[in-house]
């Protein structure tokens, strides 16, 4: 990882502007989930290195970006630039970091440039569709799945599927672990928002249904829940709730199991991820580790 952290430190230095360094070096790394997959998948590429610090400028735009966007104060427990530096400040970084991306993207061979690019397309669909469907209550689980396809899964599916075109390996059966990744990733996302604590995640907990994100817990509870229920959570929505009310969402998680079985779609999805690269140690154990996180 040491060689993408040096390939992305080059990368902003070619950027030459003293402003865009200091800010970049302001904010905190991340899982780097995306550069990790690369290496795994194409570690003996001499452009491995590139390619994933390519992916990680383009996810670190979307998410100057998102959290202009979600009025997000914090960003991997560290104060958001929107927040520290103004919305127009995080705009113009993200532009940067993406377009610096793009640059050094179209030096890749045709089939590598066009994964990317085309997931980047996917994605920015994804969060105006994620931005559309919190305007109201969604309790329809495939648009659901659909909308965190594209917002979240895709870059990663991109990501493997790139890395392997780069090696010669199948492609499809990459695409497929790292769609699958991603999907349960995310899932695993919604769920720690409800279960895990501020500290841990490094943002509000229990934040998705205050911005208005209906994740799978809150969709599966409304599937269970009476009329009367039902009417009260759909109240609930895009509110700042009290501790009472935030006491009654997770009690009745509790009792109607939704953590559980959202935690079951994610252990499928990344089952059959495992399955697709069952001869590949190194990326089951990402699997692995990635169900089992906390934060
Ligand atoms: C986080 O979602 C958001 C994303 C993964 C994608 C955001 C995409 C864009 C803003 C499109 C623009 C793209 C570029 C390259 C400039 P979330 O809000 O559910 O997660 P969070 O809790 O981590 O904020
Ligand atoms: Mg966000």
């Amino acid at each position: 990882m040491q060689r993408v952290e040096k390939e992305i430190a080059r990368l902003i230095q070619e950027i030459d502007y003293d402003e865009v360094t200091e800010l970049f070096g302001s904010l905190s790394g991340g899982k780097r989930l995306r550069a990790k997959l690369i290496l795994k998948i194409a570690p003996e590429h001499k452009d491995a290195p590139l390619l994933a610090a390519i992916v990680e400028l383009i996810h670190g735009a979307s998410l100057l970006h998102d959290d202009v966007i979600d009025d997000a104060m914090t960003r991997r427990g560290v104060t958001s630039v929107n927040a520290s530096s103004g919305s127009k400040t995080a705009v113009m970084l993200g532009d940067i970091l993406y377009s610096k991306a793009f640059t050094e993207l179209v030096a890749f061979d045709k089939d590598v440039a066009q994964t990317i690019a085309a997931s980047v397309t996917a994605l920015s669909k994804g969060e105006m569709m994620d931005v559309k469907m919190a305007e109201k209550f969604n309790s329809d689980e495939s648009l659901y799945l659909d909308m965190l396809y594209l917002k979240t899964a895709t870059l990663i599916e991109a990501a493997a599927k790139a890395s392997a075109l780069l090696v010669g390996k199948d492609a499809e059966k990459h695409a497929l672990y790292g769609r699958n990744l991603g999907l349960s990733f995310q899932i695993i996302d919604d769920i720690l928002d409800i279960t895990a604590t501020e500290e841990a995640l490094g943002k509000p907990a229990m934040n998705d249904f205050v911005e208005g994100k209906c994740t799978l817990p809150y969709i599966y509870l409304y599937e269970e829940l009476n009329v009367d229920d039902k009417n009260h959570l759909v109240s609930l929505h895009t509110k700042e709730t009290s501790k009472e009310e935030t006491l009654w969402i997770q009690e009745n998680m509790q009792e109607h199991k939704t953590i559980e079985k959202s935690f079951k779609l994610a252990q499928k999805l990344s089952n059959e991820a495992q399955t697709a690269m069952s001869e590949d140690s190194e990326l089951v154990a990402i699997l692995e580790t990635m169900i089992k996180r906390t934060f």
